[in-house]
């Protein structure tokens, strides 16, 4: 297994820092999500120091989708980003959090009128809209007041990037946006432009997530910036902002080869100013919104092993205390990981295990055949590159508690996250 971020070896065991993972275990039980908060926070500086133009304003926006709660939120405050929300609930934790509204961006391709009405109430930044409707709900809630509100529009640029199709999005026959090939779109952005609430400030777009191909993304800025061009001198208008979503791939296995993420955002930034030029747009503020490569190398699950069996069928299995309902990803996206007995790093990985999780469902798999030293009841056992979509897309199925989550640093432990208990799980019911 490849160590991430500030993981170590340590007397055999593995470290965070100088954080020991069992004493982890043993203060705040598994499972356990915990994110190496140094490593987060040196991807954050390291993408506000490599995004940057000296011709351009540039914005790096955290996608929270990927991961979030109130501390995160804190962290992303505090290191100047921006941020981006999908939901009423994503808006509501982080403005607990205090974050700057005006540095807040509202997603999402059916914000409900409640959820709009919380985001102006909020006077939160920006709001992507994604649709005709969308314009139509915003305005009925500013029309007869004087608020202007800044929006962006979501565009599909039709680029096919290599990826899972569960999360390509810029297919022709997207859910997301309105596309760039539409007659409809030049009458689209007109009416946002002459509505006296709405103040139009550009366009988004995303083209998927998990990519690798540095083109893919080098052919969707060109393609918007081409089509700025055209709306520029179709409407007359001068358009100050472009935002080109997230997606950079990172590494979960040997088989995925990420591309050096700082070179790439120094490239990446100079194809933009070429673009620029070249097609000569008014364009101010470029905006990328990365959410898995900021947080998920920095994020780790920490089992315990409840069972080991050797099956008739001749699979041997490691059973863990979570499983789906902390990581539905390999369930979901057929997605893989590497693992470590955390208590055994040193010794030789020659027997292999599935890991399986603890759900009531043969598709409980977290990780199929993946060699690990032998393995026994109350062994720990790590699997790095959770940061993302794992807490953010946890469940309760079988009614299994969400784990707790602890940010570890040079400076200590936080937890950010409690451990949910029985009672949390009946909160909601009526009796
Ligand atoms: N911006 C927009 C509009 C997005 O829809 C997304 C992700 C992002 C930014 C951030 O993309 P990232 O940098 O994290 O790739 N649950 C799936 C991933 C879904 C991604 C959804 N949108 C997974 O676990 O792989």
């Amino acid at each position: 297994m490849k160590l991430l971020g500030n993981m170590n070896l340590k007397n055999s065991e593995l470290y965070i820092g100088d954080t020991s993972c069992s004493e982890l275990a043993k203060k705040f039980d598994t499972p356990l999500f915990i994110i190496d908060e140094d490593d987060f926070r040196e991807k954050i500086k390291s993408y506000k120091n490599s995004f940057k133009s000296k011709k351009i304003d540039s914005r790096v926006l955290y996608a929270s989708k990927s991961m979030l709660n109130v501390y995160t939120a804190k962290i992303i405050a505090e290191e100047g980003l921006y941020i981006d929300v999908v939901s009423g609930g994503e808006l509501y934790t982080v403005l607990k959090a205090k974050f700057p509204s005006e540095r807040i961006y509202f997603h999402g391709n059916n914000k409900l009128y409640k959820e709009l009405k919380f985001a102006l109430d909020n006077n939160i930044g920006t709001i992507v809209i994604d649709n005709v409707q969308e314009i139509e709900r915003i305005i009925n809630i500013l029309s007869g007041t004087d608020n202007k509100q800044k929006v962006l529009l979501r565009v599909n640029p039709g680029i096919d990037a290599h990826t899972h199709e569960y999360i390509k999005t810029t297919k022709l026959d997207s859910k997301f946006g309105e596309s760039i090939f539409d007659e409809n779109i030049f009458n689209i952005v007109n009416s946002i432009v002459e509505n006296e609430n709405l103040i139009f400030a550009g366009f988004h777009c995303h083209i998927g997530s998990q990519i690798f191909e540095k083109e893919s993304f080098f052919k969707e800025a060109e393609t918007m910036v081409e089509f700025m061009k055209t709306v520029e001198d179709k409407l007359d208008i001068k358009i100050p902002e472009l935002n080109l979503g997230g997606g950079f791939g990172v590494y979960y296995t040997k088989e995925d080869n990420p591309f050096e993420l700082g070179k790439f955002l120094n490239e990446y930034i100079e194809k933009i100013e070429n673009y620029i030029d070249y097609y000569g747009v008014n364009l101010q503020t470029v905006d990328i919104e990365p959410g898995r490569s900021l947080i998920c190398n920095s994020g780790s699950t920490l089992y315990t092993v409840g069972g080991v069996k050797e099956t008739f069928g001749g699979k041997d299995y490691i059973f863990v205390d979570g499983g789906m309902t902390d990581n539905p990803r390999p369930a979901l996206y057929q997605a893989k990981y590497e693992a470590i007995l955390v208590n055994k790093a040193n010794k030789k990985a020659d027997n292999v295990y599935t890991i399986a999780g603890k759900c009531c469902e043969s598709g409980d798999i977290l990780i199929k055949d993946y060699k690990l030293p032998k393995a026994e009841i109350g062994d720990l056992l790590l699997i790095p590159s959770t940061g993302a979509y794992t807490y953010s897309m946890s469940s309760n199925y079988n009614r299994i508690e969400r784990p707790a989550m602890v940010f570890v640093s040079r400076e200590g432990e936080k937890l950010a996250v409690r451990r949910q208990t029985y009672e949390d799980l009946i909160r909601e019911d009526v009796y």
